[in-house]
């Protein structure tokens, strides 16, 4: 009886029956044992994984940088009463941003994008602090950090200057850390 060989020890010398039947040289066969395999499946796994963490160590760099972008002028800004707040949009049109004034009469402004699954936030007048309305989330007016709920960092801060008596948007600084760290 032929001893059948095991395609992980031997798979290039097996001989099988059925193997006759195929008009092929054995020495041209390019077959790959299973330990060829998971060599192969490792060594893929890991460039794969190489480049991932490649990526996000960069995104991570990235996200830290305050963003420099042109100056816009915030319509309405120098009107805007103590304890309230004013919405406006930097550093495009679709990046909603929101400008507190708080009650002693400090000017503040973020993204209005809730850190959480970003619903946009709003300014509290009654509470003094931007609230979210998806989750119960709550931010300090003052810094842009959480307060408390489930958002995992501060808001995206966005710098402003006073210019000849207007307040002007002049970059983003994209929050990074998370809660506690
Ligand atoms: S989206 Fe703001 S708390 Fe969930």
């Amino acid at each position: 009886m032929t001893k059948k060989l095991s395609d992980e020890t031997d798979v290039r010398a097996a001989t099988e029956p059925f193997q006759a039947e195929f008009p092929y040289e054995r020495d041209e066969e390019a077959q790959v044992t299973r330990r060829e395999f998971c060599n192969f499946l490792g060594l893929t796994s890991a460039a794969l994984f190489a480049g991932a963490a490649g990526f996000a160590a960069k995104a991570a760099l990235d996200e830290r940088e305050s963003v420099s972008l042109p100056a816009a002028r915030i319509d309405g800004a120098e009107s805007l009463a103590p304890n309230s707040s004013l919405n406006f949009s930097y550093p495009t049109e679709r990046d909603s941003a929101i400008l507190i004034r708080t009650a002693d009469g400090g000017y503040h402004a973020y993204g209005q994008k809730c850190t959480h699954l970003s619903c946009p936030v709003y300014y509290a007048r009654n509470h003094q602090r931007l609230e979210c309305p998806c989750h119960e989330g709550a931010f300090n007016a003052a810094t842009g950090d959480v307060l408390y709920g489930p958002p995992p960092r501060p808001l995206d801060a966005i710098e402003i200057e006073m210019r000849d008596g207007q307040i002007w948007a002049i970059g983003r600084t994209p929050s990074s850390s998370e809660v506690g760290g």
